[in-house]
């Protein structure tokens, strides 16, 4: 297992489920309560991985998108960046058991690590930036942006912008109530679209909107300007 995250790196970070005991159910919470295969079908279509990209995921938890993403296009280049040990190893053993080809890093994501030989042609990110303060959202956001080649794109799926009543409550109920209001409620009053732009991302928008029992979950894209491959 690859760890990037030095013994001296005393940064806490919020376990999968919000408590470590829970990290055991998480793949069967996620998949009762987020409406899982909705919403990570329609974010495998939007990230639509090709041969040779080179696909960053940070927060990249017990390894689900890994297997989702290699199942689509098996000759992706997969790195999964995460802090939580536990998550990391079920990630190796998940997408070994699936013969998915993915490589896993303990830390916590930064734009000085390198991760592939080449700087990333897309990186990802599935329900992470809820869970952490809005300073680590915009960092993690920013370190993106620097992280990625030229005409990179940025893909994010995560509890959004809540925009209807029902929507508010069922998150305040469940998200909230695991996750704390104080990280989570920046996301749910709509502030990823305006991070994204801030660290210059182009073309920024909300392209897809799943609503679930815990929250709507939202799907966001930005290009990092200049060449294409
Ligand atoms: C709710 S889980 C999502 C896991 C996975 N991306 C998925 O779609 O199932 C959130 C993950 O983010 C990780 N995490 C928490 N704080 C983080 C941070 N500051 N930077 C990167 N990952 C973090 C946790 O360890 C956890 O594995």
């Amino acid at each position: 297992m690859s760890d990037a995250g030095s013994s001296r790196d005393t940064r806490v970070h919020t376990p999968p489920l919000g408590y470590k005991a829970l990290t055991p159910v998480y793949d069967l919470a996620i998949a009762t309560l987020t409406r899982e295969g909705a919403w990570r079908e329609r974010f495998v279509r939007e990230i639509a991985p090709e041969a040779n990209d080179r696909i960053l995921d940070i927060g990249s938890g017990t390894g689900s998108l890994a297997v989702a993403l290699c199942k689509q296009e098996p000759d992706i280049k997969y790195v999964g960046v995460d802090p939580d040990t536990e998550a990391v190893g079920r990630a190796w053993q998940k997408t070994a058991k699936a013969n998915a080809n993915a490589r896993f890093v303990r830390g916590f994501f930064s734009a000085q690590e390198e991760y592939f030989d080449k700087p990333p042609d897309k990186i990802i990110s599935s329900l992470v930036l809820h869970q952490v303060p809005i300073a680590e959202k915009e960092r993690i956001i920013k370190e993106i942006y620097q992280c990625l080649r030229t005409g990179g794109s940025v893909h994010i799926a995560d509890y959004g912008f809540q925009r209807s009543a029902l929507m508010r409550v069922l998150f305040r109920m469940t998200v909230q109530a695991l996750d704390g209001v104080a990280d989570t409620q920046p996301n749910a009053d709509g502030v990823l679209s305006n991070i994204l732009s801030e660290a210059g991302f182009e073309g920024v928008m909300e392209s897809a909107r799943i609503l679930t029992p815990t929250g709507s979950i939202s799907i966001y894209y930005g290009q990092k300007p200049g060449w294409r491959r």
